[in-house]
């Protein structure tokens, strides 16, 4: 600690510390326009000078040391900050009271007001730029911009998708994309992370514009008159009255403008924000201090949210008329449910009714569910998608250290030396994730090695990208591992103090040599040695998956030689290393946590361990069905076979986003009673007997639990529609016509509930949730959680992990003369899975209107293909018509089909093949033919969308280029000492 002297006083700092953050962590105000936390000391605005020993400095930019003494209020420091404001007004008008960004937190707005700045010295001017509304999510207006650069910082290190600069050696200067191209023609991938940081209302959300003021919905010309009015008073009256007024305005904003705080409801990363809403009226969601994404979003989860409010959604119960269906009252359909399962029930046997719940759901309902199988029906027929996607992944977890979740958090895998990302498209699938190794590795040097089929985003951005035969990562996996120990470059005392199981692993290693693996995968020998040498020599390692590894045959073998080798090389119990495999679904970690299974109650407690279910049916006040129940997989066949006669589903589009959904749909249809919960009428309500009007997240309270194990709370935004209700509720009604007494009031109840029955989330309570606090299980009685796993032991028997031996065997499903083509598939930036809620919103669909297959050039020249031409690709399973797009993401005789498509949906070609342990289809296993139609359409990825864009990266804002303009001078009368930049 250093005693650092501020006007007088002695604070206390630690060593390295900015001086901008004691400063306000010691509550001094100081004017920092274009500082934010998270993005570091850009030192564009010049407003933070402050004084010491005689010269100025930017405290932003100025790192403390012993003895220092600072003054943030002499004249010199405030003259400068005072000039730098000026110079910062004579780009922006200030028209705060009818400004949409007048809401109380405009930092330019408020910082003049700080300055008690009156009149302006240096006159306003514009600009010669028309203002962008060319992107359907936000408008720039480079009149408003006063040039900080934050959007720039944020977009070039923070997202790290370099779109953003600024053309500092222009007369005029303003932010470009892609350096100078409108930004809907630009890379701009629609994050927000520019609009969610600029201190003013230069970038602002679409949903905002006319929205968020009394008067700012005025029509133009009115506004402009308005505009014109404020700005001819200012000179007579100073900016002090027109503050008062628009502070006034701006606190009658708030009497209408909730901010409610949510989780994101797309896939695992548990970004959580406030959502701005006036009324129905979502105006802008706004990140800011996230625990697992602080500012960043993507494009889902800050602008993807029409689903809401779509004239679409079910309001009312449906029941089954002939081909049709009629409108019911909840009464009569819950009557209905009651009396038909208990029908079935009585003919034959609990086992004959399967529930399926839903990763989109909360951790409550998924608890509800799961209890409503075992204490009310009778039955462990209960399962949820994971087993479509991350239950390998938990399998190879389970097999080798213990817990079925990712071992660290986000923040540790930022700080890796190495990031080795096996099958996942992060960047797409799951993109705040992905933004922090972009960050990391372009900033602080960290290395990255990707194995994909596809050459995405990551792989581009790669060190080393590794591109292997479909299928094939356990082999090169393994003959890494068996490399590293053959050649002495593991970590032995690890292995002797926390790992049994090593020699049985190494003879299992024998087949996996460096040659073997470099002939079936097709990576070069030379290649696979550089591959093991940097492992061998990064001191921290994180290994990424996703469902480029589950969704094979062998899903739960390569997830465990990805631990195997993590456990060699030392990577597991220190921060910055572990296993991650990425959860894709908000809730589809939590959904498995809270015994949505066939084999587990919550908590990962067998059901047929006798003292765990004493436990559950002391607390239940039941009699427990003791032998595991059926998966989804084997529902599906169970139905077929007639062993199945009715399905509960909540909240899953299963008759096209499982495997082979041809044979899905079939087996549907022979269902004796089918109920299905959702938002709206999706293909799989079409089979149903009795469809119930759900509440999407933003309709209730409750948590959900992302990939990294952090639980998080959701709050009620708006109140269900009209007609629905949440699935917590509608789960307790059916159980109470069922014959169950449920009482819960509050989703809470049921936490408490979970928190009673399960050690693993004993300390889990709502009050310990409040707002944007989080846990991350195991959380102990008294709420301490775990960050990092195994710090202290593995949760394994004695506490150590276990080498898991494995062989290779070749996937059933391979490519033949007829099916000559691998398809590989997966997600989407823009969409989430099938697109029945990003569909919903108007500038998705714009940017990504529909589905394609990807065709490699060589392919594409072969067949005589172009971007656009309609093909037909056929499997063994079903057939699809789609229009290619050509592109050297992929290679050679590989596809790739994104999964987001109603119409033309991936899985009418997918097998049912599974993987033998979890039974998790082989989707990334399709052999197909290709049928080249005589249509050609146009692209299917339109010029709006982001992919056609080209990038700028710099180094971030490039502020020195400011500097060294002729019209630039520090402000204030004496010298500007400037320390370089150090990133946060
Ligand atoms: S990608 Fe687009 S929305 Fe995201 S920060 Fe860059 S310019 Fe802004
Ligand atoms: S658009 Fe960018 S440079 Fe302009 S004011 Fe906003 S954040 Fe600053
Ligand atoms: S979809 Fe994922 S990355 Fe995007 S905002 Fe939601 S949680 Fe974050
Ligand atoms: S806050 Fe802008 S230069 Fe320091």
């Amino acid at each position: 600690m250093l005693g650092i002297r501020i006007d007088g006083l002695v604070h206390e700092a630690t060593v390295g510390e900015r001086l901008i953050d004691l400063i306000n962590r010691s509550e001094i105000k100081i004017p920092q326009v274009c500082y934010h936390p998270q993005l570091g000391p850009i030192q564009s605005c010049d407003t933070c000078m402050v004084e010491i020993d005689g010269a100025l400095v930017r405290a932003c930019a100025t790192t403390v040391s012993a003895g220092m003494s600072i003054k943030t209020k002499s004249a010199a420091a405030n003259d400068a900050q005072r000039e730098a404001m000026d110079r910062i007004l004579s780009n922006h008008l200030l028209y705060c009271t009818v400004c949409d960004n007048s809401n109380g937190d405009c930092t330019v707005h408020n910082t003049t007001k700080f300055l008690a700045i009156e009149h302006q010295e240096i006159p306003f001017r514009t600009k010669p730029y028309e203002v962008d509304n060319t992107n359907p999510f936000y408008r720039y207006d480079p009149n408003q911009c006063i040039l900080c650069g934050r959007c720039v910082e944020a977009c070039q290190n923070v997202e790290v998708n370099e779109t953003l600069s600024i053309n500092w050696e222009d007369p005029h200067p303003r932010v470009l994309w892609d350096g100078g191209v409108p930004i809907g023609e630009s890379s701009c991938v629609s994050c927000g992370h520019c609009i969610t940081v600029c201190p003013c209302n230069a970038l602002m959300e679409t949903s905002m514009l006319g929205h968020a003021g009394f008067f700012t919905g005025l029509p133009k010309s009115t506004l402009e008159g308005m505009i014109d009015v404020v700005k001819g008073i200012e000179p007579e009256t100073g900016y002090g009255a027109i503050f008062r007024i628009s502070a006034a305005e701006a606190a009658m904003r708030h009497s209408r403008i909730r901010r409610t705080k949510t989780v994101c409801t797309y896939c695992g990363v548990g970004c959580s924000f406030d959502l701005w809403t006036k009324d129905r009226h979502i105006l802008k969601v706004e990140s800011f201090d996230g625990p697992a994404n602080g500012i960043s979003t993507c494009i889902k989860g800050k602008f993807a949210w029409d689903h809401i409010n779509s004239a679409d959604r079910l309001t009312k119960p449906l029941i089954r008329e002939g081909d049709g269906f009629r409108e019911a009252t909840w009464e009569e359909a819950l009557s209905l449910i009651a009396r038909r399962l208990s029908e079935i029930k009585a003919k034959s046997g609990p086992d004959s009714i399967g529930l399926i719940s839903s990763s989109k759901c909360t951790n409550e309902e998924s608890y509800l569910m799961q209890k409503l199988a075992r204490a009310v029906i009778g039955t462990n027929n209960i399962d949820n998608c994971s087993r479509y996607c991350q239950s390998p992944a938990t399998a190879g977890l389970f097999r080798t250290v213990g817990y079925g979740g990712d071992s660290g958090s986000i923040s540790d895998i930022a700080q890796a030396d190495l990031v080795v990302i096996v099958g996942s498209n992060t960047a797409e699938s799951h993109p705040v994730l992905a933004t922090r190794v972009k960050r990391a590795q372009k900033l602080h040097g960290q290395k990255v090695i990707v194995s994909d089929l596809r050459e995405h985003e990551m792989a581009r951005r790669a060190d080393v990208f590794l591109h292997p035969q479909p299928g094939t990562d356990l082999i090169w996996l393994s003959a890494v591992s068996r490399y590293l120990i053959d050649h002495h470059l593991i970590k032995s005392d690890f292995i002797d103090q926390w790992v049994n199981g090593f020699d049985e692993y190494c003879k299992s290693l024998e087949p996996f040599t460096l040659e073997f693996a470099s002939k079936r995968c097709g990576i070069p020998v030379d290649t696979l040695k550089k591959v093991a040498a940097m492992i061998a020599e990064a001191e921290r390692v994180c290994i990424l998956w996703a469902m480029g590894v589950t969704q094979h045959s062998q899903g739960s073998d390569t997830s465990t030689a990805i631990s195997n080798l993590l456990l060699i090389t030392g990577n597991y119990m220190r921060p910055g290393t572990g296993a991650y495999p990425l959860r894709g679904h908000n809730n589809v970690q939590g959904a498995s946590d809270n015994g949505s299974m066939p084999n587990n109650l919550p908590g990962y407690q067998s059901v047929d361990d006798p003292e765990i279910r004493a436990r559950f049916e002391a607390g239940w006040k039941v009699t427990l069905p003791s032998t595991k129940g059926l998966d989804n997989h084997q529902m599906v066949d169970a139905i077929e076979q007639g062993k199945v006669k009715a399905i509960y589903l909540i909240g899953e589009e299963m008759s096209i986003v499982d495997s082979n959904a041809n044979y899905v749909g079939d087996a549907f249809s022979k269902l004796e009673f089918f109920v299905v919960q959702d938002i709206f009428f999706g293909v799989t309500c079409q089979y149903a007997d009795v469809v119930l009007p759900a509440a999407p997240s933003l309709e209730k309270e409750g948590t959900f639990t992302s990939t990294e194990r952090r639980i998080q709370r959701l709050y009620e935004v708006f109140e269900p529609l009209k007609g629905c209700r949440p699935d917590w509720q509608i789960i307790q009604d059916v159980a109470n016509h069922v014959g169950a007494s449920w009482h819960y009031q509050h989703p809470s109840e049921i936490m408490a509930e979970i928190a009673s029955l399960t050690p693993m989330f004993a300390g889990v309570s709502y009050e310990r949730l409040e707002g944007y606090n989080s846990l991350q299980w195991p959380v102990d009685p008294d709420g301490s959680d775990q960050a990092l796993l195994y710090t202290k032991e593995f949760f394994m028997p004695g506490g150590k992990a276990r080498l898991f031996p494995l062989s290779w065997q070749e996937a059933p499903e391979q490519p033949d003369a007829e099916f000559d083509l691998h398809l590989n598939n997966g997600r989407l930036l823009e969409h989430f899975h099938e697109g029945n809620l990003t569909y919903r919103t108007a500038g998705v669909r714009e940017k990504t209107p529909d589905t394609f297959v990807e065709v490699s050039p060589e392919l594409a020249q072969e067949r005589g293909i172009k971007t656009g031409t309609w093909v037909h690709l056929t499997s063994r399973y079903g057939r699809v018509r789609v229009r290619a797009v050509v592109t050297d993401r992929v290679h050679g005789r590989q596809l790739y089909m994104p999964m987001n498509s109603i119409e033309s949906p991936i899985n009418r070609l997918t097998s049912s093949h599974t993987d033998p342990v979890t039974h998790t289809p082989a989707f990334k296993e399709v052999s197909v033919h290709m049928g080249v139609l005589p249509e050609i359409g146009d692209s299917p990825l339109p010029r709006t969308n982001s992919r056609w864009g080209h990038p700028t990266p710099q180094r971030g804002v490039e502020v020195d280029r400011k500097w060294q303009r002729a019209d630039y001078h520090p402000p204030g009368s004496r010298l500007v000492q400037i320390q370089g930049r150090h990133g946060p």
